[in-house]
């Protein structure tokens, strides 16, 4: 490739992907790589700038996150970030060490605007620390460009290698001037020009796809959701009649769901593509039966979605590739990009079995991250409410069963689940809200209704404000319109007697259930 990169070095910090899209924000492409990479792939790979991110390692510890001394010498310009700017100073002969006073949170930070960093940022500006250790001597060469009241060198700079270390985290939005201290880094010091754009992405994978499919036939998993209508539709433009989009209805969708899949992209629909709907649904019950444990449910509902979709290979004769809608953050949350553990295995990455009767898989967003692949829809003449829908994981409400999934309970949580948006929509929330949903507890206990005892299940609803799904606040839904919610659920759905509402955040809990 020979489009200009800056890499991200991820020693385990929380922000690493955060890193990332602000780097693309700044319309530079960017990916993530763990410290261990190899030395010699990244000076092969040509980037512009580095990146190092936070982490949770001291960098004076015996097996501490490393990174050879010989990495700055490469003459690329490198940005250290929390714990790559103390493993910077560190590696380069200052002087490390535990804090007095541990700095967390927002923190007022003089900075000094003769370093290209900081050219138009405020002298006193607000930024977000988090960290136990300090620079308390600087490696030889550079010179303090930022303190806060506890912290003498908050950012230091050795202009003449460009060498930067910051002390806390300018890619939190809580850092009020972080985006542009980021701009000034990858424009400015690493000259990169800019032209990561979503219309070049767009006409650049039409270029590739062509040419890596060339004649062959493609098969498209769509399931309706925002990542796999993008893909197909950026497929479609690039091979037209060689694509057929397969669409499995595994019974784990929202109500209806399926008919509106069907509406839009059918044969009634606005799309050229062969499209073909399998009504899976007992298939991935029985499957699910007896099953309560939330990974080996994700790995069953994909490997089974793999076999469908082979089975319907061998129908439509010999297909040469499988599409799938994996976006950036998958990628990296399944342990393969960078350093962060395995949070989920996502069903169309972690849980893809080892044989796949395909010549190739073709991901088509791989690289970019959710508002990029809405921009890419946008672009692609989508229709806004399906560029903009909420996002529904791809096991579906197989992972808002907590427990055992049996058809019962997903006409339950499919029914709570559609009073539910009826009358978040009425009460005018649904574009204030990131994601919000039913999802149906293990928990059964008792209640009356009429004069009866009753034995049935809670219901939980959930809704979250967040801006990347990385991290997420519970809603503040309006008392009035739970009550109405709750009312008709226990009024208009078998088996309910009891609704509850998750105020729980991400983190220490996950938007889903399982
Ligand atoms: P969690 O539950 O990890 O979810 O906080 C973060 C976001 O990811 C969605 N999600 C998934 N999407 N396959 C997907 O395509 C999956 O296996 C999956 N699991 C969670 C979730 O709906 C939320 O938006």
């Amino acid at each position: 490739m020979d489009k200009e990169r800056v890499i991200v070095i991820d020693f385990g910090g929380q922000y690493n992907q955060l890193v990332a899209r602000r780097v693309r924000e700044c319309n530079v492409y960017c990916e993530i790589y763990s410290y261990k990479t190899d030395l010699n792939k990244i000076r092969e790979m040509n980037p512009k700038g580095i990146i190092l991110t936070g982490g949770p390692s001291s960098c004076y510890e015996k097996g501490a996150a490393a990174c050879s001394p010989e990495l700055f010498t490469l003459g690329i310009p490198i940005l250290g970030l929390c714990y790559g700017a103390q493993l910077m100073s560190y590696v380069l002969g200052g002087r490390v060490a535990r804090a007095a006073v541990r700095e967390y949170g927002r923190t007022e930070v003089d900075v000094d605007r003769t370093s290209r960093l900081f050219i138009d940022v405020a002298p006193h500006t607000v930024c977000w620390m988090s960290h136990f250790d300090y620079i308390e001597q600087m490696a030889p060469g550079f010179r303090a460009i930022a303190s806060t009241k506890n912290c003498p060198v908050a950012a230091a700079e050795d202009e003449g290698r460009k060498l930067y270390a910051i002390q806390f985290h300018p890619e939190v939005l809580h850092t009020e001037e972080g985006s542009k201290m980021l701009y000034h880094f990858v424009r400015d010091i690493c000259g990169c020009r800019g032209d990561w754009k979503m219309d070049s992405f767009v006409e650049e994978s039409i270029r590739t796809i062509r040419e890596k499919v060339g004649q062959g036939k493609v098969l498209c998993a769509l399931s309706g959701g925002v990542d796999s209508s993008v893909a197909a539709v950026l497929l479609s433009r690039a091979v037209g009649e060689q694509l057929t989009c397969v669409f499995v209805d595994h019974g784990l969708l929202r109500k209806d769901e399926g008919n509106q899949v069907e509406a839009v992209f059918g044969n009634q629909g606005n799309y050229e593509l062969n499209f073909i709907r399998v009504n899976a649904q007992e298939r991935f019950y029985e499957k699910l039966a007896g099953v309560t444990d939330p990974e080996k449910k994700r790995k069953i509902i994909g490997e089974e979605f793999i076999r469908v979709f082979e089975e319907e290979a061998k129908k439509i004769g010999v297909v040469d590739f499988l599409v799938q809608g994996t976006i950036y953050p998958d990628v990296v949350e399944s342990g393969l990009g960078g350093e962060s553990a395995v949070i989920k295995s996502h069903h169309n990455v972690g849980g893809l079995p080892d044989y796949v009767d395909f010549r190739e898989i073709l991901e088509p967003l791989r690289n970019l991250f959710k508002d990029e692949v809405r921009k890419v829809g946008l672009e692609l003449g989508i229709p806004e409410e399906l560029v903009f829908r909420q996002p529904f994981p791809g096991p579906g409400l197989g992972v808002r069963v907590v427990g055992e999934v049996t058809a019962e309970k997903v006409r339950i949580v499919q029914d709570a689940d559609a009073i539910y948006r009826e009358e978040i929509g009425k009460a005018g929330l649904d574009q204030s809200l990131n994601q919000y949903f039913a999802a149906l507890t293990n928990m059964r206990s008792v209640g009356v209704m009429g004069d009866e005892r009753t034995y049935d299940y809670a219901v939980a609803l959930r809704a979250v404000q967040t801006v990347d799904f990385m991290t997420a606040e519970a809603a503040e839904i309006p008392w009035e319109v739970l009550k109405t919610v709750t009312g008709r659920i226990i009024n208009e759905v078998g088996h309910v007697n009891r609704v509850l509402y998750d105020i729980t955040s991400k983190p220490p809990g996950t938007i889903e259930f399982e």
